[in-house]
């Protein structure tokens, strides 16, 4: 099993991670808590042993769902967990990464992880109003308290990320990135090698279309937060169908499935320690594991850049 060392110092997990996002039951469509829990089970059996979720996945369903599907095992796994996007008083949700929602935050995730440590805690999203330093002396003194183990930060620059370090360690950051959406992990690189903290993908499959499931037509229902992403509309959907067009061609050229090459392309970037994945039954998992111990020749790799590249720059045919 392909392992990385999570952070400096922490210990060796799994390159792919099984993303709870899913799993929360809002916004994927239809999703059944019990075949999430097959999911989540049937990723254990293959050798994953990172789950990352966050308290705000479904209001703390995929919490809930990931500890139960865990049972015994959640303590020997590393759970990730995430605080920072909460729910308003007028329901809209709002980041909030003070000091004093963390620690409100925190006790509802490990009540219903079941856990008496997070072992990787992440701030989800800066806010914009706190200042990370005092994000990162809070997230200190739980860890101190016993609470978590280890820190991660979710969607933030360099900036936020040198000024973090200053306070304190660094295990995981977490960055959208796939063929079709490169952008977050280039400025990121130099300090995650400088500081050994492993590079954490998100959206690795683009939410499924780098499956290759998806054709012009397809349409997403209203309680599938598809419909509303931009990689799924217009212009933009029509060249992600063109990368998707050509990691299908990759994998029949390979004997593998999409599922495995698009994921397996994130995997040999330089630079990604880990590629999370979310799955709603077993058999996706199942898929996207075959994506572990396989890299892709390094021409493979270089072609698809170079495809996606064209498929996301040139002119669409009129
Ligand atoms: N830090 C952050 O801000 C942030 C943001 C987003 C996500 N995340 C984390 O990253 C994880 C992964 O991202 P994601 O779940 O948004 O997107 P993703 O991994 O790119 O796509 C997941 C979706 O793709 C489909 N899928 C997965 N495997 C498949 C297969 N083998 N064949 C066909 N379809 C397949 C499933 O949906 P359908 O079956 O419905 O098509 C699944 O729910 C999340 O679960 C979460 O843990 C973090």
């Amino acid at each position: 099993m392909e392992r990385t060392r999570l952070g400096p110092d922490g210990p060796l997990i799994s390159r792919l991670g099984l993303g709870g996002c899913p799993i929360g039951g809002h916004g994927w469509g239809h999703v059944d808590d019990h075949e999430s829990a097959g999911a989540v089970r049937r990723a254990l059996d293959l050798g994953i042993d990172h789950f990352d979720t966050a308290d705000v996945y479904g209001l703390g369903h995929s919490e809930e769902v990931l500890a139960s599907a865990l049972g015994p095992d959640r303590e020997r796994v590393v759970v990730a967990t995430k605080f920072g996007v909460r729910r308003a008083d007028d329901g809209a949700m709002t980041k909030d990464a003070s000091p004093a929602h963390l620690r409100r935050a925190l006790e509802g995730s490990l009540r219903r992880l079941r856990l008496d440590c997070i072992p990787l805690y992440y701030l989800h999203w800066p806010d914009g109003r706190t200042p990370i330093e005092e994000t990162m002396l809070e997230l200190l003194r739980r860890r101190d308290a016993g609470q978590i183990r280890m820190i991660g930060l979710s969607n933030v620059g360099p900036e936020l990320i040198e000024r973090a370090l200053a306070v304190g360690p660094v295990h995981a950051v977490q960055l959208p990135f796939s063929l079709v959406d490169r952008g977050a992990l280039g400025p990121l690189r130099a300090i995650a090698d400088r500081e050994r903290i492993t590079v954490v993908t998100w959206g690795s499959l683009a939410q499924g279309l780098l499956t290759g499931k998806f054709t012009a037509g397809s349409t997403f229902d209203r309680d599938d937060r598809r419909h509303r992403y931009d990689n799924f509309s217009g212009d933009r959907f029509l060249r992600n169908l063109r990368v998707a067009d050509a990691v299908r061609e990759a994998a029949e050229g390979l004997g593998q499935t999409p599922a495995q090459v698009a994921l397996r392309w994130v995997l040999d970037q330089p630079g990604v320690g880990v590629a999370l994945f979310g799955a709603k039954r077993p058999e996706q998992v199942v898929d996207n594991a075959g994506a572990l111990d396989r890299p892709l020749p390094a021409e493979v790799v270089r072609r698809l850049s170079e495809e996606a590249d064209a498929a996301l720059l040139e002119p669409l045919p009129v």
